[in-house]
């Protein structure tokens, strides 16, 4: 099969080198990739958000497959225009993706099927939002409805911080995607992150991990795209995994499913675990970045059988085969990030690393210079990831990777699976 991946971050080199094990996989297409990613496959300039354009892209390559990374092209309907073109796609349409592009959204939905969530209400204006704010106290959550780039939520500790958080998003920070705020009770407990694979009419539970969202050692610092991950993710028992799906995942499917709109690809429950009970605090509508490259390193080349499963509807028959093993990814980044961070630093050590299916360096924001060197050029630049019998393992052999990679500028949380261990 020629597959096509969408996508240029880590998780989307995590993907390709998982797929490209599979013997159905003949080659790999990446719009746009990443260095990384051009050493499995090809990688072709595209704007991944204009689906005239990946339909136009996936015939000139004879694609069979499509595989959606991130979610912008999910909430811009591109599934739906390669579906309608005859492609065979992985990803939800626009109607379900916007289980993560509108917070909102998700409330109603979890309103109707009764899933586990926080108390929540929705202002357009800002005069009502601070004045329930102010009855409702601190700590408290505000989120700018729509997407924004993960930099839309506040979980703010006093009353200040709140209302200033509420001021930027109606003064238009996040854009139209402010145009809405959802205010929330803020959840106390360990988050966890839950992956499922739907075809519409049957879920499969596909792995656990846990990220580490704020820039600095010891959960300090701002949020980030996530910094380190690992899977599974030991709070994640196999009783809560079972009550997750029977109180959360499986009520919001038939609830997509009842509206017309099933949910066709991968649903990410962002988790709050409190007393044994999970609370759903968001969905995602796509792997996460860096939670992905853990699981891809667990799950191998069957990744691929798995996606068209859900991709063709026959999940039923889909079975997970998962060995006793731990892997671990500590993410790499600019100094900087996530504010602004010097780009164009040449990379030393990659060459050096041997890349075996127990340790890979995924790239995320990397480039080359004229010279062919690769260069930092975005905020999160490589994940080295590890897998072992036991997460120290996997965690010490994914440090002794991040100690040989050098450039000027770099940054990383040394602590990453400090909970679990
Ligand atoms: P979200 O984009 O909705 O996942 O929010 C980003 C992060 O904010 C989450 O991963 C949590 O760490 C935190 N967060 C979001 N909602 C809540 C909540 N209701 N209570 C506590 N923390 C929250
Ligand atoms: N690592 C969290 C996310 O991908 O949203």
């Amino acid at each position: 099969m020629n597959i096509l991946i969408l996508g240029s971050g880590a998780r989307e080199h995590s993907l390709a080198w998982a797929i490209a094990q599979n013997p159905k996989c003949d080659r790999i297409i990446a719009a746009p990739g990443n260095p990384g990613i051009a050493e499995i496959g090809t990688c072709i300039p595209l704007d991944i958000e204009d689906g005239a354009a990946v339909v136009a892209a996936a015939k000139a390559h004879k694609i069979d497959f499509v595989v959606i990374g991130p979610e912008a092209p999910l909430a811009a309907g591109v599934a739906d225009d390669l579906r309608a073109a005859g492609f065979l796609t992985f990803g939800p349409g626009k109607a379900a993706a916007q289980l993560e592009a509108s917070k909102a959204f998700t409330k109603e939905v979890c309103d109707a099927s009764g899933a586990p969530t926080a108390a929540y209400a929705r202002f357009t204006q800002l005069a009502p939002a601070k004045a329930y704010v102010a009855e409702q106290g601190a700590p408290i959550v505000i989120k700018a409805d729509g997407l924004a780039a993960g930099k839309g939520v506040t979980v703010a500790m006093d009353l200040a911080t709140a209302n200033t958080a509420l001021e930027d998003i109606f003064a238009g920070v996040f854009g139209a995607s402010g145009a809405e705020v959802v205010i929330e009770a803020f959840l106390e407990g360990e988050e966890a992150s839950f992956f499922v694979l739907s075809d519409g009419k049957t879920a499969l539970p596909l792995g656990t991990a846990q990220d580490h969202k704020r820039a600095f050692d010891g959960d300090e610092g701002p949020n980030t795209g996530g910094m380190g991950a690992y899977s599974p993710a030991p709070i994640m028992t196999d009783a809560l995994v079972q009550r997750t799906m029977t109180e959360i995942i499986e009520p919001t499917l038939a609830e997509m499913a009842s509206r017309g709109t099933p949910f066709q690809g991968v649903l990410f429950a962002g988790l709050m675990i409190r007393d044994g009970a999970p609370s759903l605090v968001e969905y995602n509508v796509r792997f996460g970045d860096p939670e992905c490259q853990p699981l891809m390193m667990r799950l191998g080349a069957q990744i691929l059988d798995l996606l068209l499963a859900a991709a063709k509807g026959n999940l039923a028959e889909a079975r997970v085969q998962w060995a006793d093993d731990h892997a671990l990814a500590v993410v790499m980044a600019s100094s900087g990030y996530p504010s602004a961070y010097k780009k164009g630093a040449v990379i030393t050590g990659l060459e050096g690393i041997g890349e075996t299916s127990n340790q890979m360096v995924f790239h995320a924001g990397t480039g080359l210079n004229e010279a062919g060197e690769i260069t930092n050029q975005g905020g999160r630049v490589l994940a080295a990831t590890a897998r072992a019998e036991s997460l120290s393992a996997a965690r010490d052999r994914a440090y002794q990777t991040v100690d040989a990679i050098k450039w000027d500028g770099a940054f990383w949380r040394k602590d990453i699976g400090w909970r679990a261990l």
